[in-house]
């Protein structure tokens, strides 16, 4: 377990590791015994630094240049409705504030990477688990792994949005009730091609609104002008179909015309998955 000081100052030592202990430990259970509360932790606003404020207002400003050009009009709506402070690490408590009353979704602090079982237990309560650690000024080009900057900036603004909201908690609920691989490979797959490196043509412009494009400067163009990339309408069993790798820039994409489709394909294909599993929609 990582327990670099810098990353986990923000969470108490203890709670950390009841968290993380009951994450790992929801690995094993039957989903009706997961409980996603025991997975949640205190963000400890005022321990984060002036280096980490200035991390994240970095990083804002770096963005927002060429987001106004090549993010959705979605995910742009969604920053202006919570009204981030630049210049400040988020408080998810003020963050939740502005979010609750628009679609019902929260984001709530966790220790680090959840098991996929206890995470899409979160997402089916509407319930968004987020990195609340920030990463240091020396790592600011290039963080391999989530941060409150990935998970806040890059995700939370499409959870305002009403259809992207229901799409995303249906995904939740197909996902923590099957156990079949078949399934569970071609959900893992419909996340990645979506959630985190999604385009969306509006306008008939292509636009960005998955959070791995929308956090990274440099794929975010190979993403919109490459010639090298793939980009295919989307088509959910193509994209369940569709292997990906993780370590380079992805050399295939799909191309939602709405979230509309999105969330349509993604009612049919829950309703699937829960008929296999015999569970009630
Ligand atoms: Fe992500």
């Amino acid at each position: 377990m990582r327990k670099d000081i810098r990353y986990n100052n923000i969470i108490d030592g203890e709670e950390f590791e009841r968290a993380q202990a009951a994450a790992d430990a929801a690995y094993n259970l039957p989903e009706d015994l997961i409980d996603p509360e025991s997975f949640y932790v205190t963000q400890h606003w005022d321990r984060y630094t002036e280096e980490n404020h200035e991390v994240w207002a970095t990083l804002v400003a770096r963005r927002m240049e060429t987001l106004e050009d090549q993010a959705s009009e979605v995910f742009l709506n969604g920053v202006r409705l919570l009204g981030f402070d630049q210049n400040r690490v988020p408080r998810l408590s003020d963050v939740n504030d502005k979010l609750r009353p628009l679609t019902g979704w929260q984001s709530r602090a966790v220790p680090g990477y959840l098991p996929a079982k206890a995470f899409f237990a979160c997402l089916s309560r509407r319930e968004f688990p987020t990195t609340i650690t920030i990463r240091p000024k020396e790592l600011i080009d290039y963080l391999p792994e989530p941060d409150i900057f990935h998970d806040v900036f890059g995700h939370v603004p499409l959870h305002a949005d009403p259809v992207f909201a229901d799409f995303l908690q249906t995904y939740g609920k197909a996902a923590l009730h099957t156990n079949d691989n078949h399934h569970i490979e071609r959900l893992g797959r419909l996340f990645w091609f979506t959630v985190e490196f999604g385009l969306i043509r509006e306008h008939g412009k292509l636009k960005l609104y998955g959070s791995g494009l929308i956090s990274s400067i440099g794929e975010s163009f190979h993403a919109l002008e490459s010639p090298f990339v793939d980009r295919r309408p989307f088509d959910l069993d193509r994209v369940c179909n569709t292997p990906f790798e993780i370590d380079h820039y992805q050399p295939i994409l799909y191309v939602l015309e709405s979230f509309e489709q999105l969330r349509d394909a993604m009612n049919d294909y829950a309703q699937r998955v829960l008929d296999d599993a015999g569970v009630a929609a």
